[in-house]
């Protein structure tokens, strides 16, 4: 389903590169930059005399073939190794998504070793006529090696932004290229340097910070960590190549909208967004990936001012420049198979994931044509070979692999527990922290002892849902590491995660926030909190009428407007995504010992309308200003907040239609005079479920503004109804959304109890609903007789079990 929907993704967004290029076409020299302006940089530790003259002598044997072979990278969900033998790849990736050969995506470290080796083998073939040079195999370890079952998941990006702590950084970066190379992996696509101006782009957490200092703070150390220092035979063994990433501007696009267009002067690219570059370039970053984004209207992909004139000279960068997944797809006048563009841009290695097989051929052609020319594939291919060279790859002695005591161990744990504790920001406390540990705790939202949740996404799969705590080994839910400081300070530890409680408790400990979330999907349209739908301040109000005071811990990937949730707090902690060692928490909520140290490295809105709430800006006016941050020695209270959210609420929910007996603004239901509506009997655990019955043909509808679901197509969302088959449907019961319709009645007709059924969109869309322009995001039509009771609808992300009806 992932590699469909990325397919699907390159067309939907070619078209929009092209009409966006057309309209910027008026403006002279857009996406043209001016090498002279920016900070000049020296790759450090790639270059020297023997490994070129080893590169030299390996080019002179290979073929054309092998050479434009180098310039593609696949993903191993679309590429056997058998394939290598005829197409002769440099390297290849494992997406967010992708498992290792013949193993679930959730695999603990063997089956990844045994996939890169199974690549290498071929690769290594002495076979005649063939040039044996090592693949190169990269995955996204962004938060530790979070593709692996068991590895040490650290803090997301924006926790560590908090920690204003570069040692701790490359302590981190040491921790997850050991845990990614212990794994078969050689190469890490991080650390991400985008400047997050747009707090509605899903991609927030994955920047340090908002501020350019903060993330240029942190560009080299994390280097420094990924690759080992470098030494005179290469970089330090054992560790793995980083991706500086997305370059450039990936944080600046209009409206946060992901792989959109960052519209601002070269002055602006140069001081905000290319902050961390110069560091990561110094540093010797052993790659860096080009952006999907645009600047200016121009594709990343096919800007040549920036990623040869500026990237390679200016800065002096003398790795490679990796693409993004099928990024050069988007450039004006490219396919996903078909690029050369992207090449003559300044691109090295094309990430093809599944499209590798043509853009190989196509390449190859373009190379034999001239329309890409020898020089610029002899200096890809030669940029590509020294990154092998200094990596090591060419040794094949890999004494760290399979070491079994390297991933998740004790010590690595330790890092990341440490960071978890120095990232939270404590927002407020009404002298309720520190706990006491000899308290009788209360640990209550449904965010408690999940350590999916706490994880975030490009956790275990790309968007980080569909984990269980049975998924990671070894971690710690941030319920546990309470029940544990709790247990050891003579007090107890209840996990309710309703918050119900027979026993009344001293204090309670509400985790909630996010759920995960990456690319696209977690592009939010205001920074509202639950808008539709507020469960957490339902449980904070109902503890807060119980008398008991209360801690939110509040998970996520961005500040979030959430006053109301605060107004019901006693203490207030920003936690992010902290990962897997959830005891983090516990070390500075509970018993006093240690201090919060974590200042905010986002700005904290005031209403939910704040999207660019950023450092500096002009009209500044935060509700917690960046920097800031309590602690205990500090102490300082919140006074109640204004709970205006301060947006048109119909910007604010695009997804729920229906829950607990209400249609939420801004939708509304309507229905026909054949159809009646009344409260479902009570024999049901469906909270406020509605019970819909048909007299005689009509039609129950829910409507609203007009939503733009064409990104949401291709993000794999689900019409998500949770429902109960109360008489079956005399016929068809056609589901529609947005006039695209389906025939439901059979699925239905054949359940009984409470079921969640799932559409993909692309069903409705597949049956010609128009996705750029819906007002009428469910109709159920039938005939008589037919009744169905209904508790939820809504457009989720859950893949499992989605079904296209005939
Ligand atoms: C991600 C991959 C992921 C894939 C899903 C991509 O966008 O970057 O890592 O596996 O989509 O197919
Ligand atoms: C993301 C990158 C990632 C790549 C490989 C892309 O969709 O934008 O950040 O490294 O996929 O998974």
């Amino acid at each position: 389903m992932g590699r469909a929907y990325r397919a699907m993704l390159g067309a939907a967004l070619c078209g929009t590169a092209i009409a966006a290029t057309a309209q910027e076409s008026t403006q002279t020299v857009a996406g043209e930059a001016h090498p002279a302006l920016w900070p000049k940089a020296k790759s450090q530790g790639l270059i020297d005399a023997a490994t070129e003259a080893k590169v030299t002598a390996l080019m002179v044997r290979m073929s054309i073939e092998e050479k434009v072979g180098q310039m593609i990278q696949a993903d191993i969900g679309a590429i056997t190794p058998e394939d290598l033998r005829r197409y002769p790849l440099g390297s290849i990736l494992a997406g967010g998504s992708s498992p290792p050969i013949g193993s679930p995506d959730r695999s603990p470290a063997a089956p990844w070793i045994a996939t890169s080796r199974a690549f290498n083998a071929v690769a290594m073939e002495q076979r005649p006529g063939h040039v044996t040079i090592p693949l190169m195999f990269g995955v996204d370890a962004v938060h530790g090696n979070n593709n692996i079952v068991g590895a040490t998941i650290f803090p997301h990006n924006i926790a560590l932004g908090a920690a204003r702590d570069p040692a701790l950084i490359r302590r981190i970066g040491a921790v997850t290229a050991e845990e990614t190379a212990a794994a078969g992996i050689d190469w890490a696509f991080g650390p991400t340097l985008a400047v997050p101006q747009d707090d509605r782009w899903g991609r927030t957490y994955e920047g340090y910070s908002e501020d350019p200092a903060i993330v240029a703070s942190y560009a080299g150390a994390m280097i420094d960590g990924l690759q080992g220092l470098p030494g005179k035979g290469g970089i330090q063994r054992g560790r793995v190549a980083a991706s500086a990433k997305h370059f450039l501007g990936d944080g600046g696009t209009a409206d946060g909208i992901d792989q959109g267009d960052t519209q601002v002067d070269e002055a602006t690219l140069i001081r905000i967004h290319a902050a961390g570059y110069p560091d990561a370039i110094n540093h010797g970053t052993m790659t860096v990936m080009a952006s999907f984004s645009s600047w200016n209207g121009i594709k990343m992909h096919g800007n040549k001012s920036l990623l040869t004139d500026v990237l390679k000279g200016r800065m002096g960068f003398d790795g490679f420049v990796v693409g993004d997944w099928n990024g050069h797809g988007q450039v004006p006048g490219c396919t996903n198979t078909d690029c050369p563009a992207t090449f003559n841009a300044g691109l090295d290695m094309a990430m093809a994931p599944d499209s590798w097989k043509g853009m190989y051929e196509t390449t190859l052609a373009a190379a034999k044509a001239g329309t890409i020319p020898m020089a610029r594939i002899d200096d890809a291919v030669r940029r590509i070979l020294r990154v092998k060279m200094k990596l090591g790859l060419f040794d094949p002695a890999r004494p760290w692999e399979a070491k079994s005591d390297t991933i998740g161990s004790a010590t690595h744990r330790a890092v990341a527990r440490d960071a978890v504790a120095k990232s939270l920001v404590l927002l407020k406390n009404r002298g309720v922290l520190p706990i006491k540990a000899s308290a009788n705790i209360l640990v209550a939202g449904d965010a408690a002892d999940d350590i999916g949740r706490q994880s975030g996404g490009w956790t275990l799969s790309w968007q980080g849902d569909g984990n269980t705590n049975a998924d990671f080994p070894g971690a710690t839910s941030i319920y546990a590491g309470i029940a544990e400081a709790a247990k050891a300070g003579g007090g107890t530890a209840t996990l309710s995660p309703d918050g119900s409680f027979t026993a009344k408790p001293d204090v309670a400990i509400v985790v909630f926030g996010e759920l995960p979330y990456a690319e696209m999907r977690g592009d939010v349209r205001t920074l509202e909190f639950e808008a539709g739908d507020k469960q957490a301040l339902a449980l904070l109000k109902k503890l807060k009428a119980a008398g008991v005071p209360t801690v939110s811990v509040f998970l996520s990937g961005r500040p979030l407007w959430v006053n109301p949730e605060m107004n019901q707090s006693d203490a207030f902690v920003a936690a992010w995504f902290p990962g897997s060692e959830g005891a983090g928490i516990a070390d500075v909520l509970i018993g006093g010992k240690r201090d919060f140290t974590g200042r905010l490295s986002y700005s904290w809105p005031k209403t939910a309308g704040q999207f660019t709430l950023n450092k500096g800006t002009p009209g500044y006016d935060p509700l917690f200003a960046f920097g800031h941050g309590l602690s205990y020695a500090k102490g300082g209270s919140v006074p109640a907040l204004s709970e205006v959210a301060g947006v048109d609420a119909s910007l604010a929910n695009t997804s729920l239609f229906f829950t607990r007996g209400k249609v939420p603004a801004p939708f509304s239901l309507a229905i026909d005079a054949g159809v009646q509506r009344s409260a479902a009997d009570s024999a049901t655990t469906q909270e406020g479920a509605v019970q819909f019955t048909w007299t005689q043909a009509g039609t129950a509808r829910i409507t609203g503004p007009e939503l733009a679901l064409v990104r949401e197509v291709n993000g794999d969302l689900n019409l998500q109804i949770t429902y109960r088959t109360i008489k079956a449907p005399a016929g068809p019961a056609m589901l529609s959304l947005g006039g695209g319709k389906v025939d439901i009645g059979p699925i239905i007709s054949a359940t009984s109890g409470w079921q969640v059924l799932r559409v993909p969109l692309k069903c409705f869309r597949d049956k010609g609903a128009n996705m750029a322009a819906v007002t009428e995001p469910m109709a159920l039509t039938a005939t008589a007789p037919f009744s169905i009771a209904i508790s939820d609808l809504r457009l989720a992300t859950d893949p499992a079990g989605a079904v296209c009806p005939k």
